[in-house]
């Protein structure tokens, strides 16, 4: 497999980790088995995109409609969380990976915004590698959120309603301290964005792998590293403008 030139590599991955209960389903096994074997995924990713020299991975590990879901897997994906939490520190301390969230995540259980807070202020100077998990997060609730705060800053004359510009108003997002994602992967064929980062991949490569997360492995991840090496990003110009270089 020919990989491509480190110039190549995507800055920033996005992954919605999808499958985990079509893999179980496929082996006789309760939902929650797939969430679990999900987990192993996800460490297997993070060394992964840190290998390849991915500096942001972002991961939308619950959404703002997964509340909806069975009372027992709501639980059992919080006990995950709780558990990848405290299991990775050390892990995430010895790669010097910072973790982020981008979501609404003081609604998640106390225990959850607990260790959270610990991961966070453990890894928070860690500048080269970040992991972002995305945590009751919904795309559009994020407008909403960052919609109320732009008008706030209005209300209090630290904006001004006639400078409104994209550049501005993105400061209010959750992923203000983010670059957008270059690429954007999904694993188990489904083909939508299910509210995730809407705004934020405008601009992003996607990939679509019928590959289920919990046999999402770093193969995969080069796979799609190596797909969007040989995609050319236009932003809206044309072959020869970007070849030649803003005008
Ligand atoms: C989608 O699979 C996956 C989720 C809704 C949750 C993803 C969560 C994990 C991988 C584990 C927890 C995460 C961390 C970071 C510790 P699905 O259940 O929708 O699968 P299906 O479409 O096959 O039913």
């Amino acid at each position: 497999m020919s990989s491509p030139s480190p110039a190549k590599v995507p800055q920033h991955v996005a992954i919605i980790m999808d499958g985990n209960g079509r893999w179980a389903r496929q082996r006789g096994l309760p939902r929650l088995e797939g969430h679990r074997r999900g987990v192993e995924t996800v460490r297997t990713v993070v060394d992964a995109a840190r290998e390849i020299g991915i500096r942001y991975l972002t991961l939308y590990a619950f959404s703002v409609e997964n509340w909806r879901r069975p009372a027992d897997e709501v639980s059992g994906l919080m006990g995950l969380l709780d558990f990848f939490l405290k299991r990775e520190l050390d892990n995430l301390i010895r790669n010097r990976v910072r973790l982020l969230t981008i979501g609404r995540t003081g609604d998640l259980p106390a225990n959850v915004r607990r260790e959270l807070d610990r991961v966070i202020a453990a890894t928070r100077d860690f500048t080269e590698w970040t992991l972002v998990l995305a945590l009751n997060y919904g795309s559009r609730t994020e407008v909403a959120d960052a919609a109320r705060d732009y008008a706030q800053a209005v209300r209090e004359g630290r904006e001004r309603p006639e400078d409104a510009s994209w550049e501005k108003f993105s400061r209010y997002l959750y992923s203000a301290a983010i670059p957008e994602p270059d690429l954007l992967i999904r694993t188990s064929g489904e083909l939508r964005m299910s509210n995730f980062m809407l705004m934020q991949c405008a601009y992003s490569e996607l990939v679509f792998t019928p590959v289920l997360w919990p046999d999402f492995g770093k193969a995969d991840l080069q796979a799609a590293v190596d797909d969007y090496g040989r995609r050319e990003r236009r932003y809206g110009q044309t072959t020869e403008q970007i070849k030649t270089g803003p005008a």
